[in-house]
Parts: structure tokens; C-alpha cells; sequence
């Protein structure tokens, strides 16, 4: 099931099995697919290489082929939606089943998919969501305001009116710029200006079986640009709204809102609509890819995904990789959300290599608040709860002793009727979670009902705050909680006080990974490292639509890997500002190779929690964004798109789903160990027996005469070696390849180890990440039952060094191990493939 949906959090739910997760990670959203009653439906169908460079033949090309599957030119026109003919060529159109069987067959045909809309559920309005300030304590060395770029966002939306939306500052539009400023339901072309110069919205594949599912019956979407969710506000404002002063949600996180690079300008193309009847459709996504790509932005913010099990990279059914391989391929930087299914690790989504994966990180900024004890005793919590609630002291009780039922657990953590409300009447209520199936806002549901008057929420997770509206709420730790409990249990009319949240700057170790991020390693293919970097997604505070309430100031707090991403894909932008011709993979590795390692307390960036283990690079990747020496990195790694079409052909994937997907006509050779040589900026062997050897070439970005020194932080067990030591770069020599040898010296088959491979001149320290598994395979027997994608699989061996073939003999594997029926994967020698397509096996 594809779950495309927006990455922001709503508290957390259930997190018990990784199926779970699906429905109940996503944040209440359950997520179900909805296909059409009727005989025909919404089909993508993908035409082979892109023929025509006029993308009105194209066009008539499409109409032509479809015309003589459905007999007319009439019913063709009634049936096509969407002619894909930027980045790919392909359309849209509504067909039977049958029709869509013919199709198939077509030579010029290359795979015909049915297009999926994600329905999104939730149980709660948004009304409850905060504000944000984002870390915006940075001054960009150079003044590099990101002025000349073009930031596209796939998202809800936007909200024209805001402040962060001003053009006043704004230069002129780029010449270059193809886009335009699409008129809808209270959005006309007056809506755009210099800093909005493109807007567009998609919607015709997740209405085709019914327009009332948008408009109509409660529902406040608007057919047009416009955002009635405010994610899509949110996020653009992030990566590039103007300066706003006196920015703030409520009073709280006070200041000057900024985004990541306030002269870009954007581009909207709207393809998530409101979540209670929407979501985002796969067609309506990939036009957003198909007209962005034509249009001409620099870079593309994509805060959404799917979530696991993931689909292959070269699956056409996982828009944002097929999207933005074409995007990439076109120099276009696309930048992705990793998801918010943390802390549990291979959760990571958005993993194809040429995206760039951003988790999510806490900034410097708390919103503490006061509670006092009868006893005047103040302990401290967090909220962003504010108003009137001046309560002084009233009485405080802990749920459990005012459960209605004591025999069961319920009250600990306040769930619905859980409480009597004869004992809650007028007191703070202490409450505990104790699984994640609770939250803070349901628990503030539940103490209402009962007539409490204020909660004092005891959780472990430092998942951003909610605004619980009702009354005060104060999130505590368990420490903290504890201590309250004990102070209740000890006297005998227990009583606070609980005061306002005042924000509080620089007094908190940061970042910190939050806890909801993604992580790696990919379940797709561990030897690409995601995520590849963090930002700030806790809190955050950035443009939203008005809500219509006194306190309203257009600007809320979000939380999420959604947030973390603009942030990246505005520094992206600063980059190409000043480096023109840089390639997508050059940028990432600028972004990867300078991030920082350690916090504003100058110790080690940790995992939010109690026990604050180290970040590693399954947490961060490189580490954490820096903006400032991410503009002038000394060394890139880069890539070109044919490495990555080598790449997928050396982790397995056949010739013929590699050109399905890059729409060109790909033979793989067949080279071995070639997956791990992908120039990306970071090294990740997931299987390592005895040794294995990687190959990178690094390109002198900085002064011409350069001399670089390897420096290694090695894994522990694991001997490094790096060939050659030095990298001595002149003006004939500019681009120059190293090798890295590992050798296991551990005989221990053991979980992730971490190091880091650092090249310096003294000057940059260009850093890549390094992750090793070692693993000593034992050779348990794994039996083949059934590969009928790939053709009937010859068993050549057995145990470790199984190997096995596909009919076409299009690749072949040694050393089976798996993990399910899903996916699998094998290790040949050192390197790593993976099967394209399901395979059912059986161990035993
Ligand atoms: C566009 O909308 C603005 C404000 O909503 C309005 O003032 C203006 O007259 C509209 N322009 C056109 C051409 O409809
Ligand atoms: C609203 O929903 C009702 C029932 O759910 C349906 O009968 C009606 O046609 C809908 N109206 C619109 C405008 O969508
Ligand atoms: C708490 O402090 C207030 C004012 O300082 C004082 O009047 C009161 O007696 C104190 N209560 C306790 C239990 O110490
Ligand atoms: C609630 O507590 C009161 C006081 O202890 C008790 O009289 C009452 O029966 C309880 N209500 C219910 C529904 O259990
Ligand atoms: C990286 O590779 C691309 C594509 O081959 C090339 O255009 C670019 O100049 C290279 N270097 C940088 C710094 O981007
Ligand atoms: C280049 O080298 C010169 C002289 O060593 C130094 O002053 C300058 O900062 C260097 N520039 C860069 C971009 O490294
Ligand atoms: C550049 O370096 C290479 C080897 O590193 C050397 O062969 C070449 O002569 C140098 N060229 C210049 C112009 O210094
Ligand atoms: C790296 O290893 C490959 C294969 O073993 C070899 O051909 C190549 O010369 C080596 N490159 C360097 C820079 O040592
Ligand atoms: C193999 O897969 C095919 C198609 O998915 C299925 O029809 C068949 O029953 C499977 N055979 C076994 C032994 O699982």
C-alpha cells in the first residue's frame, strides 16, 4: 500500500508492531485507498522514451494512442486527464479494466498502473496546532539570501495573504521561469507576486470518483492554490518567506520569522488536498513533478512519503522516487521528508539515492512552565498553552485515585471516562502515559469531561507540544512526575499552581533527534545511508492560514520530519544561489560533508530521551545542516545520473524496470561489487564478512592548489585504510579517486558500528559518515518457493553461497538471507542486491 501523506505529526499513537505503525504511527491519520465503484478508473499509463521534444505532439501522440483503444477522438478527449511529457512521457486517463489490459499491450506501452488516492482519516480537527521560530539564529556569511532561486513545493497549498508571502524585497522574476499563476476559487493571478511567481493545483486524480469528496459538506478546501490545511504555508514560509517581524503563536516563540532563504522565490503546486476527505494521489503527484520540472524551479521540497514497506526505486508505483529521478536528472535538487516513524529504526522513507532524506531535530528553544506545589516547592514542565488560566492554587489529585473503576488501568493515563467526576470536579489532574496508545490532548479530553480543571501530563517523548486549548496543560517527564506524585501521596490536601509558559532561548542542549524522526538504515537498500542529514523539526514555528481566532497571528507551531525538510531545501537554494552550476549531488554532498557533529554545549548532538545515547548516522546521516560552511564545502562528492542507473543495475534491479523507470533504454553490464561504489557522500556496507573495498572520487570546489589529507575515525572492529593518503589537487587536477579498504578484525556477528572518513586541507574538513554490519553469515539453508516476477529461479548452491538466476539471466545473487516476503536481500561477496519484485521464500 502506498501511503503518501503529509509528514507532520499529530501526537502520538500506537507504536506496538511495525504493522501497526502504518495505520497508527501516521499520526490518527488512517490511511486506506479507495478505488472507484464504477467499471472504469484512473490508470497511469508510462509511454516509452521520450519521443517528442514538442510537448503538444507528445500530447497528440498520447490522445492518438488512446483514441484507437477507445475507437474515437471523443472518447479519447472525455477519457485522458494528464499528458505527462516533461520529465516523462506518459498520461493519466480514466479507462475500464480491460481497457486498461489492452493497453498494456501496446508496444509503445511501458507499464500501465492504476492510480492509488490515499484517503486520510483523522479523529481530530487542526485546529489544535501551535506555532513555530525556526532556527533562524544564523547569518549567512555572505549575504546569500538565496536571491535569483526557485523553490517548488509539492504540498496543500498556500496561503497568499501572509506576511511571509511579501514581495517588496523581492528581485525579478528569473527569465527562465515557464511557470504560471493558475486562477481558482479565491485565487487569482493578483494572488501571485514576486515572491509567489508560480501556482498551480492537481486534483483531477483524486476527484475523479467524487468532487464532493473536496468540496462540499463541511469540508473548507478551496479549488484552487489556495491552502486550507496550512501545511503548504507552513512549509513554503519555512523555506523561503520573507522577513516577518513580531512573528508569533500566541504571544509564544516571539520574534522575527525567516525563511531558510527569504529572496527565493516559490512555486506552489498544490497535489495534497484536505486531509479529512484527500490526501495526495499518485497522478496528481507526479503532474506536480511533470510541471515543476517544465517550469523551471531549482530546487523541490516534497514533505510527504510512503511509508514501509517500501516500494523499489524503480517502482512505478512510488511517485516521489520516479518524480524526482526525473527532477534530479534535470539538475532540479529534490529534498524529502524521512518520515515520522521514529524512534524505531529501518522506518526511514524517501530512500532512492538521489533524494535528499532530512530527519528532524529539536532547536534551542523551550516554552517552560511553572508548576507549584502547596508545599511551594516548583517543578517545571513545557506547554504552549496560554490565555487566562490564571487558576492559583486549586486542588490536585493523581487519576489513578480517582479512577471509576480501579480494577482497571484506564485511569492511569486518563483515558476517555476513566475518571470520576465527582472527585475531578475543579482539580488538576496528574496523569501518566504509560503506552503510546495516549496523548496529551486526549487526556486533556477526558479530565475536562470530568470537570478537572488542568492537566499535568507525565510522558517520556519530547515530541513537540500540543495545544491542548481547554486548559492549562503542562507536559512533564517522568521525573518530574514522579516527584509530584510523590508530593500528592504524602499530603493529605494537595494543591498547585500552575503558571504560563514563557519561551526560553539558549538554555537547552540542542539539537537533539526527535524522537518521531525516521530511521535508518533504508529497508529499501542499506548500503545508500539515509537519512542524509537533520534539521529543525520540533516546534516550529512559520506561516499559517488564519483561523479566525483573537489570538490569531498567521503563524502556527508545527512539528515533524515535513518541517525539517523546507529548512534543507532553503539552504539548498542559498547553495545554488551562489554555486550555479552545481549539481544536485554536488549540493547534497555540500550539505552531507560540513554538517556538524556536535551541539551548542559542544558535546555530541544525542537522540532525544531519558538515556541521551549519541546520534548516529541512521539518527542525522552527515549530521546536523549548517548553512554557513555548507556554502563553500572544499570537496564534492558527485554523481551524474548515469551512476545512478549503474548503481541500479549493480543492487539487482533488471534492465527492463531500470528503463521503464528512467525512460531511457538501459543494459546493465554486469559489474560486480558496483553498489557500494555510488559516489555518494557517505559510506555503508550493511554486509561485511572478512573485508570490502569502496571506491570515491572527490572534485576541488575551493582554491585551485589544494593538498587533502584522509583522516579516519574507524569503526570499532574494523580496520580502515585509505589509498591514497593524499589528494594533492592542481589546475589539471581536479577531480581525483580514492580507495577505502574495510577489514573485519571481530569474529562477532553484531549490529551497526560507526566511523568517519574526514579529507582536510587544514581549512574544510570534508566529513562522510561511515556504517558497518558485520555480519559472519552462518549459511542458514533458505529455500525458494516462489520468484515469479523474475522467472522461475535456477538454486545453483546452498547456504551462504546459494546463488540463484532469473530466466532472462538478467542478474543473479549469492548468499540468500531474508526478511520476509516482501523483500529480500543477498550479498555477493561484499556487495549487496535486492530483489525488484516480490519473492516468497520459506526458511527453514
Ligand atoms: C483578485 O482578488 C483580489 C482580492 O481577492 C481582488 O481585489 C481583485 O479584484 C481580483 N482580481 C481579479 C482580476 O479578479
Ligand atoms: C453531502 O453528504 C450527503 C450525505 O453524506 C449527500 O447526500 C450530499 O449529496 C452531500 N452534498 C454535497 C454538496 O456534497
Ligand atoms: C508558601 O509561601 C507563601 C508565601 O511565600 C507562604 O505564605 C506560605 O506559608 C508557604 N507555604 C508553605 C507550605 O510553606
Ligand atoms: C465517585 O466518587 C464518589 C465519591 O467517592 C462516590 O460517591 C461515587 O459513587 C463515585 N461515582 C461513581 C460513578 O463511581
Ligand atoms: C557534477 O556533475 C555534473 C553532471 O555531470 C556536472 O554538470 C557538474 O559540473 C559537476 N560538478 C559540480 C560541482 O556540480
Ligand atoms: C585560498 O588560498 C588563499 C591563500 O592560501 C586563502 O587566503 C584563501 O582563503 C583560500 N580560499 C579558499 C576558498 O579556500
Ligand atoms: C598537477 O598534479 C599532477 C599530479 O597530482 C601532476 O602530474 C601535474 O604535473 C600537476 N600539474 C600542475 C600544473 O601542477
Ligand atoms: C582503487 O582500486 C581499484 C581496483 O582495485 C584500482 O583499479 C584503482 O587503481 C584504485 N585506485 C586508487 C586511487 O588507488
Ligand atoms: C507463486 O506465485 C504465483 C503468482 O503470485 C501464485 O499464483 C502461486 O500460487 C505461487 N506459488 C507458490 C508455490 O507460492
Amino acid at each position: 500500500m502506498n501511503t503518501n501523506s503529509i509528514n507532520w505529526r499529530w501526537p502520538r499513537k500506537a507504536k506496538l508492531l511495525v504493522t501497526s505503525a502504518l495505520l497508527l504511527l501516521q499520526n490518527f491519520l488512517v490511511i486506506s485507498e479507495i478505488y472507484a465503484e464504477e467499471t472504469s478508473s484512473v490508470y497511469i499509463v508510462y509511454t516509452g522514451d521520450k519521443i517528442y521534444q514538442n510537448p503538444e505532439t507528445a500530447k497528440k501522440y498520447h490522445l492518438k494512442m488512446l483514441s484507437s483503444l477507445l475507437g474515437s477522438k471523443e472518447a479519447a478527449k472525455n477519457s485522458i486527464l494528464y499528458s505527462y511529457k516533461h520529465g516523462f512521457s506518459g498520461f493519466a486517463a480514466r479507462l475500464t479494466k480491460s481497457q486498461a489490459e489492452e493497453i498494456e499491450k501496446f508496444p509503445e506501452v511501458v507499464s500501465v498502473i492504476r492510480n492509488r488516492i490515499h484517503k486520510l482519516h483523522t479523529t481530530r480537527s487542526w485546529d489544535f496546532i501551535g506555532i513555530h521560530h525556526s532556527s533562524s539564529k544564523t547569518s549567512y556569511t555572505e549575504n546569500n539570501l538565496g536571491e535569483g532561486t526557485i523553490i517548488g513545493v509539492i504540498d496543500t497549498g498556500i496561503w497568499p495573504e501572509s506576511r511571509s508571502f511579501n514581495d517588496e524585497a523581492m528581485g525579478q522574476i528569473p527569465s527562465r521561469w515557464k511557470g504560471v499563476c493558475e486562477v481558482g476559487e479565491q485565487f487569482n493571478t493578483t494572488n501571485c507576486n514576486k515572491k509567489i511567481i508560480g501556482a498551480r493545483w492537481f486534483m483531477k486524480g483524486i476527484t475523479d470518483h467524487n468532487k464532493n469528496l473536496i468540496h462540499g459538506n463541511g469540508t473548507k478546501e478551496f479549488l484552487s492554490a489556495r491552502d486550507a490545511i496550512g501545511h503548504g504555508t507552513h512549509t513554503a514560509s519555512t523555506a523561503a518567506g520573507y522577513y516577518v517581524e513580531n512573528a508569533n503563536y500566541r504571544g509564544l516563540a516571539y520574534g522575527l520569522a525567516r525563511g531558510g532563504a527569504p529572496l527565493a522565490h516559490l512555486a506552489i503546486y498544490k497535489a495534497c488536498w484536505d486531509n479529512s476527505v484527500g490526501g495526495c494521489a499518485d497522478a496528481d503527484i507526479l503532474k506536480a513533478f511533470d510541471k515543476a520540472i517544465h517550469d523551471g524551479v531549482d530546487v523541490l521540497t516534497v514533505s510527504l512519503g510512503v511509508n514501509i514497506p517500501l516500494f523499489s526505486y524503480v517502482d512505478q508505483r512510488d511517485t516521489i522516487a520516479i518524480g524526482s529521478f526525473h527532477a534530479t536528472a534535470k539538475g532540479i535538487t529534490v529534498v524529502c521528508s524521512a518520515g515520522n516513524s521514529g524512534p524505531i529504526s529501518q522506518t526511514i522513507a524517501n530512500t532512492a539515492p538521489w533524494i535528499v532524506t532530512v530527519a528532524a531535530t529539536t532547536i534551542d528553544r523551550a516554552f517552560q512552565a511553572a508548576i507549584t506545589l502547596g508545599n511551594n516547592n516548583t517543578v517545571w514542565g513545557q506547554s504552549i498553552d496560554t490565555g487566562k488560566h490564571n487558576l492559583g492554587f486549586v486542588g490536585l489529585t493523581y487519576s489513578e485515585r480517582i479512577a471509576l473503576d480501579p480494577a482497571n488501568d484506564l485511569a492511569k493515563d486518563c483515558q476517555y471516562g476513566s475518571l470520576n467526576a465527582t472527585m475531578a470536579a475543579g482539580k488538576i489532574v496528574l496523569c501518566f502515559s504509560v503506552s503510546d496508545q495516549q496523548d496529551i490532548i486526549s487526556a486533556s479530553r477526558t479530565v475536562m469531561e470530568a470537570g478537572g480543571v488542568g492537566l499535568i501530563y507525565a510522558q517520556f517523548h519530547e515530541d513537540g507540544l500540543y495545544h491542548c486549548g481547554v486548559f492549562p496543560c503542562i507536559k512533564v517527564d517522568y521525573e518530574v512526575g514522579t516527584q509530584i506524585l510523590s508530593y500528592i501521596r504524602r499530603t493529605r490536601f494537595p494543591t498547585a499552581s500552575l503558571s504560563l509558559p514563557k519561551t526560553v532561548i539558549g538554555k537547552l542542549t540542542s539539537p537533539q533527534v526527535s524522537s518521531f524522526s525516521s530511521r535508518g538504515p533504508s529497508s529499501m537498500s542499506p548500503t545508500v545511508l539515509k537519512p542524509d542529514i537533520a534539521a529543525p523539526g520540533v516546534d516550529i514555528l512559520a506561516a499559517f492560514p488564519p483561523q479566525g481566532t483573537t489570538q490569531d497571528s498567521g503563524f502556527a507551531l508545527l512539528s515533524g520530519t515535513s518541517m525539517s525538510c523546507p529548512h534543507v531545501a532553503g539552504i539548498a537554494a542559498l547553495i545554488k544561489s551562489k554555486h550555479p552550476t552545481w549539481s544536485p549531488a554536488a549540493i547534497r554532498s555540500a550539505l552531507v560533508t560540513t554538517a556538524s557533529q556536535t551541539g551548542t554545549d559542544g558535546s555530541v548532538i544525542s537522540e532525544e530521551g531519558s538515556t541521551y545515547k549519541a546520534a548516529d548516522p541512521f539518527d542525522i546521516g552527515g549530521g546536523h545542516v549548517n548553512p554557513n560552511k555548507a556554502m563553500d564545502p572544499g570537496l564534492i562528492y558527485n554523481i551524474t545520473t548515469d551512476d545512478y542507473i549503474h548503481f541500479l543495475c549493480s543492487i539487482g534491479y533488471g534492465s527492463a524496470s531500470i528503463s521503464k523507470m528512467t525512460k531511457t533504454n538501459t543494459k546493465c553490464k554486469k559489474e560486480k561489487h558496483q553498489g557500494l561504489n555510488l559516489n555518494l557522500p557517505s559510506i555503508s556496507i550493511p554486509y561485511l564478512k572478512k573485508g570490502a573495498k569502496v571506491m570515491r572520487t572527490v572534485t576541488n570546489v575551493g582554491n585551485i592548489t589544494s593538498v587533502y589529507k584522509a583522516q579516519v575515525k574507524a569503526p570499532d572492529g574494523i580496520k580502515v585504510r585509505v589509498e591514497p593518503q593524499i589528494l594533492s589537487f592542481n589546475s589539471s587536477s581536479t577531480v581525483l579517486s580514492f580507495n577505502v579498504s574495510f577489514l573485519s578484525t571481530l569474529k562477532l556477528h553484531g549490529g551497526y558500528r560507526f566511523g568517519s572518513l574526514t579529507w582536510t586541507n587544514g581549512k574544510h574538513f570534508v566529513r562522510v559518515p561511515i556504517a558497518h554490519l558485520i555480519r559472519l553469515v552462518e549459511g542458514a539453508p533458505v529455500e525458494i518457493v516462489n520468484g515469479t516476477n523474475l522467472g522461475k529461479p535456477k538454486v545453483v548452491g546452498g547456504d551462504d553461497s546459494m546463488s540463484f538466476q532469473s530466466e532472462d539471466g538478467d542478474w543473479w545473487l549469492d548468499g540468500v538471507s531474508g526478511r520476509g516476503e516482501e523483500s529480500f536481500s543477498v550479498d555477493e561477496g561484499e556487495d549487496v542486491a535486492r530483489s525488484q519484485a516480490p519473492l516468497n521464500f520459506a526458511q527453514s
